[in-house]
């Protein structure tokens, strides 16, 4: 699914009117047609048709105008609330209120003082937000404050009119107080602020109507990839009939140290159970008899560590001479540290030209020196950071990546030439090249240990399988997500683990692929 930006949207807009001759107003009454037509077959069955509408004085306003007259042709009793005086309200906004019927309750309530007639809403089916569309601008306060915490707090179906009002289109973030949204009906595409959170969560369901919009101005659109399970399936190879374990390449995971040895077994574990032919685990050989115990599948390379669990510049020869045979690198689940592990990290990303993934503390190792990310050998490489880590990456504060994930995270994988994973909710998932995309897939239950971990293992075997760079990361991230999504279905998101996630990646693979 395509996700776009207000600024995207209003372009959108200006294009259909002043390319296409399609009127203003004519997208209004279709954007208005099409929230009734939504409204009356949803509520077909109320035992009151009655609606409140609340609107603003821009174009959404006009929407909600065009609603009202709609539902009223359709019998139901409607009462429309502008918040604004009607001589505040121009343009096409003005030419639909001015054909609203006269037996719809209007009323203009500009102060909180005139919004107190509203404080029981027991008489009405459900409400109608149509304040404000993408022309917010700045926090809501006064009167459009209070109408949106009445409505809120009215305990009646919401249905929203292009966004909730009070979420920012392009970041989600909640400008003072926002709708929350059982259903919101948009036009066109799906704006960014309906995806990421917070605005995800007042959006509720999200319906996109056709408002009469020729296609090839919405297609021309640049926008997001929101990766849902249609695109991720439209990602999945098929395997073929006759194929063997050499077909679907040797991952070599270098991971592990003392008190770690976890999130290496997870790493390997979810690169098995995500379709890789053969697993090597790289590890401290002090440690490996614990790798032996705890692992089936995948197979120990134990690397010379003088006893002192964990992995250090010294080993660097005995892991290249590992790669023989091995066709992607995973590098650093629980690695340690320790700062002769970091010179590992270091020089192992200027001397390996396989396909790297780096995770973890490899990643913190890079964060000691990034400007290793420029002599590295390999042509491939994935980083796949959470926001502590994007921080030790970036030199910015987490509430700074937090504030702009899609921008610092094209950012550094241009300006470093990576394949960024930037994790949270919506993992954003950005490529060298410029392209971004946002997954659709996870829950809360996911911000367990190790799950990072399980996200590196699949990284890896989907590269090892040779799917292209961006496909594997886009894939990996939805796989692991979804897989997650599956396990809370059964146990509920609280006390889901990392294991449970690497046990229902097939039937993850499964459910895409029919
Ligand atoms: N507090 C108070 N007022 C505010 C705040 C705030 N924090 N922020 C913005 N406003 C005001 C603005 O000043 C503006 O008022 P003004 O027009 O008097 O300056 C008003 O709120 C704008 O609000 P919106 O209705 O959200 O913005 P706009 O008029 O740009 O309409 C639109 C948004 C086009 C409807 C958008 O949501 C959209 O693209 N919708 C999908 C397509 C659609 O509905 N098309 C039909 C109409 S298209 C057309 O006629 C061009």
């Amino acid at each position: 699914m395509k996700v776009i930006t207000s600024e995207e949207m209003q372009k959108i807009d200006h294009a259909a009117i002043n390319n296409y001759g399609v009127p203003g107003i004519h997208l209004m009454e279709r954007a208005g047609e099409a929230c009734a037509d939504a409204i009356r077959s949803r509520f077909s069955t109320a035992t009151r048709k009655s609606v409140l509408i609340f609107a603003g004085k821009g174009n959404n306003g006009g929407d909600g105008y065009v609603i009202a007259s709609k539902l009223h042709a359709f019998g139901w009793d409607v009462s429309l609330v502008i918040l604004a005086h009607r001589s505040d309200i121009s343009g096409d906004a003005e030419i639909s209120l001015s054909r609203l019927p006269n037996s719809v309750m209007l009323k203009c309530c500009c102060d909180n003082e005139s919004l107190a007639a509203f404080s029981d809403l027991g008489q009405y089916a459900l409400v109608v937000d149509a304040i404000f569309g993408t022309g917010l601008k700045s926090e809501i306060s006064g009167v459009y404050r209070q109408a949106i915490k009445l409505i809120n707090s009215s305990g009646l179906p919401v249905i929203a009119v292009d966004i909730p009002s009070g979420v920012d289109g392009n970041t989600g973030a909640i400008l003072g107080v926002a709708i929350r949204a059982d259903l919101t009906i948009t036009f066109a595409a799906a704006k960014l602020g309906h995806v990421l959170y917070p605005g995800a969560v007042c959006t509720g369901e999200l319906m996109i109507a056709d408002i009469g919009i020729p296609s090839e101005v919405v297609q021309r659109a640049h926008g997001y990839e929101f990766v849902d399970a249609g695109s991720a399936t439209a990602l999945l190879m098929p395997r073929l009939p006759v194929s063997h374990k050499g077909s679907f390449g040797h991952v070599l995971i270098v991971a592990g140290s003392t008190g770690h040895t976890g999130a290496a077994v997870l790493a390997g574990a979810s690169a098995v159970r995500s379709g890789a032919g053969l697993v090597t685990l790289a590890v401290p050989s002090s440690l490996n008899q614990i790798f032996e115990i705890k692992t089936t599948e995948a197979m120990t390379l134990p690397i010379e560590d003088a006893g002192r669990g964990y992995l250090r510049r010294e080993s660097l020869a005995h892991i290249l001479a590992g790669l023989a045979g091995k066709n992607v690198v995973a590098l650093g689940p629980g690695l340690s540290r320790q700062p002769e592990t970091a010179l590992l990290v270091q020089a192992l990303l200027t001397a390996v030209s396989l396909p790297l993934v780096v995770d973890a503390d490899g990643l913190n190792a890079i964060s000691e020196n990034v400007s290793v990310l420029g002599k590295r050998a390999a042509s491939v490489v994935v980083l796949t950071p959470h926001p502590g880590e994007m921080a030790r990456l970036t030199g910015l504060s987490i509430a700074e990546i937090e504030a702009d994930r899609i921008g610092v995270s094209t950012k550094f994988a241009q300006l470093h030439k990576v394949y960024l994973i930037l994790k949270g909710a919506r993992t954003i998932i950005a490529s060298p090249d410029g392209e971004v995309a946002i997954n659709g897939s996870g829950n809360p239950g996911m911000a367990s240990g190790g799950m990072g971990d399980v996200l590196t293992g699949i990284v890896a075997s989907l590269i090892g399988q040779g799917y292209p760079p961006f496909n594997a990361c886009r894939l990996a991230v939805f796989i692991h997500g979804y897989a997650a999504d599956l396990v809370a279905q059964e146990k509920g998101e609280v006390g889901l683990i990392a294991s449970d996630v690497v046990a229902k990646l097939p039937v993850a693979l499964q459910r895409l692929l029919r």
